[in-house]
């Protein structure tokens, strides 16, 4: 169970009223989702991992932001030593780093898990057009098809109606689940399962936090919105293990896409101690007093354990709130938890700072300038 170093002040019916929209919400399919998780559905994916396992060396996991963020950060923070190796492609619009993709999978066996729920966004549409283009010019048209895992919306998107066209394999994501609540979706679970991460386990974390973790996020949400009220509006993630880099990542999207609208929320960064002591340290323990931090403490060794305590005096000397959540163990168990804990203080937070949490109208903005733009030219 995770625990947490703070009390903040409750608003008992307000915060029980929160609960209850979310319960209701028609994008709070995630709450529910590791209890009900679809045994067939399980069976699906797990049948799918098996098949990449046999025949291919890579798996290409092409998506963006809420479709691709959740499963790396899983796999990164792991490194499971079994697994088929993924490589990410999709997430940035740089022909370089999609020719490096290209390059990297070379002549080696490979499938390609295509992820969009919308099935329109540009920089997965660009990667999959080119990785498509090479499994047909490697195993020809019939197999290429039968390498292809694409995991999108039921019904709607250019990618859906291609896929039933092309007879891909398809998982479906849920119409109540949107992109950043996903990880638990055949978004994250495919990928990880083709990576050797232990799903069942992963959903297990998550299944208990469902019950365990609600008080507790709860005093995570309450916290971040009295802080934000008293003015410290930028949140500063710190780990001390290297290998959750993209659970920052992670973080960062889910509370920036969630919160940052209507001029509200709390702007979320990160840090990675030691290292960043030798370099944002001196900014956290003495630079503009608007920041608070969250440090999420993965169980590690004495000395570790050493400066996880220093931090933590210094920056509270230096007058820096500073937050404590104790997660019970680095492995499956533990992300799962943790996943489930941030997508339910995320929503909470948002609802108490008056923002709906389940929309990203910034991010279609931007799709839709840059869909202008390409249309002029
Ligand atoms: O969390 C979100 O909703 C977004 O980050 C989306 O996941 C991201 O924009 C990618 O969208 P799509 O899955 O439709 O390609």
């Amino acid at each position: 169970m995770i625990k947490v170093n703070f009390s903040p002040k409750i608003d008992d019916e307000k915060t029980a009223e929160i609960l209850k929209e979310i319960v209701k919400d028609k994008m709070g399919g995630w709450l529910e989702l590791p209890r009900n998780f679809d045994k067939s559905e399980l069976r699906s994916i797990k049948e799918a991992a098996e098949k990449i396992h046999n025949e291919s060396e890579y798996l290409v996991c092409i998506g963006i932001g809420g479709s691709y963020l959740g499963h790396r950060a899983i796999i990164e923070a792991l490194r499971p030593k079994s697994g088929v190796k993924i490589i990410y492609a999709g997430n940035s619009l740089s022909r370089r780093e999609l020719k490096e993709a290209l390059e990297e999978v070379g002549d080696a066996d490979f499938s390609v898990n295509i992820i969009s729920k919308s099935g329109t966004t540009l920089e997965p549409a660009i990667a999959f057009s080119e990785f498509k283009k090479k499994l047909v010019e490697k195993y020809g048209e019939e197999e290429a098809y039968s390498r292809i895992y694409a995991t999108t919306d039921a019904k709607h998107g250019a990618l859906s109606d291609e896929a039933k066209a092309a007879g891909y394999a398809r998982f479906v994501i849920p119409d109540n689940i949107g992109g950043r609540y996903s990880v638990l979706t055949a978004v994250g679970l495919l990928p990880l399962a083709v990576a050797g991460v232990d799903i069942d386990k992963l959903i297990e974390g998550a299944t208990e936090a469902s019950v365990s973790a609600v008080e507790t996020a709860t005093k995570y949400a309450c916290m971040r919105y009295e802080l934000g009220k008293k003015g410290y509006d930028t949140e500063v993630f710190a780990s001390f293990e290297p290998s959750t880099m993209y659970f920052n990542e992670w973080l960062k999207q889910l509370f920036g896409e969630s919160e940052g609208k209507g001029r509200q929320g709390i702007f979320p960064a990160s840090v990675i101690y030691s290292t960043d002591l030798h370099s944002l340290g001196q900014f956290m323990q003495d630079g503009r007093r608007n920041l608070y931090e969250t440090i999420v403490d993965f169980p590690t060794d004495d000395l570790n354990a050493k400066v996880v305590t220093a931090v933590r005096i210094a920056h509270t000397e230096g007058g820096i709130p500073v937050l404590c959540l104790s997660v019970p163990s680095f492995d499956e168990k533990g992300f799962g938890e943790l996943i489930y804990f941030f997508e339910l203080a995320c929503a909470i937070s948002a609802k108490l700072f008056g923002v709906n949490p389940f929309d990203q109208p910034g991010v279609e903005k931007y799709k839709q300038e840059l869909k202008k733009l390409m249309e002029e030219n």
